[in-house]
C-alpha cells in the first residue's frame, strides 16, 4: 500500500514537472521560435517550415535538437514541401531548448516527446 501511494505521488510530481516544462517552453518559443515558425507552428510556406505535425520533427528528436543547437542550412523536405533556408543556432541554455522542444512536441498534434537538458547537451558536441 505504501509503495502504491509513493508511486502515485511520484507520478504526480513527474506530471507536474512535465507541465512546468511545457509552460516555460511556451515562453521560450514565444520569444524566439515564433518569429519564424509562427504561433500556430505552421511556419510560412516557402520560407519557414512547419513544426505542427512535422514529419521531420517527429521522426528524429536528436536530429531536430541538433538543428536548433548548431543551426540548420541546406535543403530539407518537411511534410512533402522543400525548404532551403537557414536557421541560426539558438542562443539559449540547454534547459530553455529542452523546454521549448517539450512545448513544441506537446502541441499541434506532435508526438509528445519529452526533451531533457541532457538530450540537448548531447547534441552540442
Ligand atoms: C530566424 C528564423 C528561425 C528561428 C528563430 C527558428 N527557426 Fe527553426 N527553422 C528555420 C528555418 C529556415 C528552417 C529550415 C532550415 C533549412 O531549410 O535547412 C528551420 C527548421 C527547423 C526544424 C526542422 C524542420 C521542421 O520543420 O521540423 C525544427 C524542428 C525547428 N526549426 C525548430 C525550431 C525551434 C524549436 C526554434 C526556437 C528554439 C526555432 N526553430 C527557431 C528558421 C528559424
Amino acid at each position: 500500500m505504501k509503495k502504491y501511494i509513493l508511486s502515485i505521488a511520484f507520478l504526480g510530481f513527474a506530471f507536474q514537472g512535465f507541465s512546468q516544462s511545457v509552460d516555460k517552453g511556451k515562453v521560450v518559443y514565444g520569444k524566439l521560435c515564433v518569429a519564424c515558425h509562427q504561433a500556430t507552428g505552421l511556419g510560412i510556406p516557402g520560407a519557414f517550415p512547419p513544426l505542427a505535425k512535422s514529419d521531420y520533427l517527429n521522426k528524429d528528436v536528436n536530429r531536430a535538437i541538433k538543428g536548433v543547437v548548431k543551426g540548420l542550412t541546406g535543403p530539407i523536405t518537411v511534410n512533402g514541401a522543400k525548404f532551403n533556408g537557414a536557421m541560426p543556432p539558438a542562443a539559449l541554455t540547454d534547459q530553455e531548448i529542452a523546454d521549448a522542444f517539450t512545448y513544441v512536441y506537446s502541441s499541434w498534434g506532435n508526438n509528445k516527446t519529452k526533451v531533457t537538458p541532457a538530450m540537448v547537451k548531447a547534441q552540442r558536441k
